[in-house]
């Protein structure tokens, strides 16, 4: 089996950390330009963390949330994903990586348009192979943790940007992933949207102990979460745990997602 496989062709975890940053470099080339985008980030993320990255624009926040996600390679440095170094894989492997481990929120949603909320959301199941009625009460009760019961069968058109982000939500953890990486998830809407996507995400950590790793560069974003790595110019500024903010009440029939 491919897990199998994976297992045995990486090195160990040192720390039984879900994700670690070891000296990564990363340079762009631009034209004749090179652009320094991190120097040397190191870090790590324990199982249940609720950490944002926030920095100014420019700062290196994607770059480090594509590094950690597999989407793109360090220049130098190593990055590993739940004690594997993603430098060691093919690229078949990564695949499996991205669809099985990790949870991907954007800011620009990136939901299939012609798709439904529920469509969207059983992608990556119906993409592993998990029986048909399994996703079903799986996405159902999914949708309904983020609180778009009722909506499942509109398309993201017909959607608020708000309601679109509690579907990739959705579509991030569908597959129990290892850890969600949200990049600027709050960034396209509107404060009140943003502070109820925060207790959504919250809820889901508190309670079912997902991981997230988000950016932003709202402070009324980063101040709700439990540890705060500020990056400035590619490098770390500070790296601070802060008490977090008492997670949120549960909505009505405490559902969490299903696992
Ligand atoms: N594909 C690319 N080619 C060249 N330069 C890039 C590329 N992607 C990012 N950069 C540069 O790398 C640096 C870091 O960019 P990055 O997108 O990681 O910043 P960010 O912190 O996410 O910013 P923002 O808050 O605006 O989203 C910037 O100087 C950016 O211009
Ligand atoms: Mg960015």
């Amino acid at each position: 089996m491919m897990a199998t496989a994976i297992v045995s062709e990486s090195s160990p975890s040192r720390s039984g950390s879900i994700v670690e940053l070891d000296n990564v470099t990363k340079e762009y080339q631009q034209g004749s330009l090179r652009v320094q985008a991190l120097r040397g980030l190191s870090f790590q993320v324990e199982p249940g963390e609720f950490a944002a990255i926030c920095g100014p624009s420019g700062s290196g926040k994607t770059t480090a949330l594509n590094l950690i996600g597999a989407l793109d390679q360090p220049t130098s440095g190593r990055v590993m994903l739940e004690g594997r170094d993603l430098s060691t894989m093919s690229r078949r492997e990564l695949s499996h990586i991205r669809r099985d481990r990790i949870g991907f929120v954007f800011q620009a949603y990136n939901l299939l348009p012609v798709l439904t909320a529920y469509e969207n959301a059983e992608l990556v199941l119906a993409l592993q192979g998990v029986d048909l009625d399994e996703r079903r009460r799986r996405v159902m009760k999914l949708l309904a943790d983020v609180g778009l019961e009722g909506m499942e069968s509109r398309r993201p058109s017909e959607l608020s940007g708000g309601q679109q982000q509690r579907v990739a939500i959705a579509r991030a953890i569908a597959a129990d992933p290892a850890v969600v990486l949200a990049d600027e998830p709050t960034a396209n809407v509107d404060s009140e949207t943003a502070c109820r996507l925060l207790d959504i995400m919250e809820k889901l950590n508190v309670d079912h102990g997902v991981t997230f790793i988000f950016s932003t560069h709202d402070p009324q974003v980063f101040e709700r979460a439990r540890r705060v790595i500020r990056v400035v110019d590619g490098r770390i500024e500070s790296d601070v745990r802060q008490a977090g903010s008492a997670p949120s009440p549960a909505p009505s029939g405490d559902t969490g997602p299903t696992k």
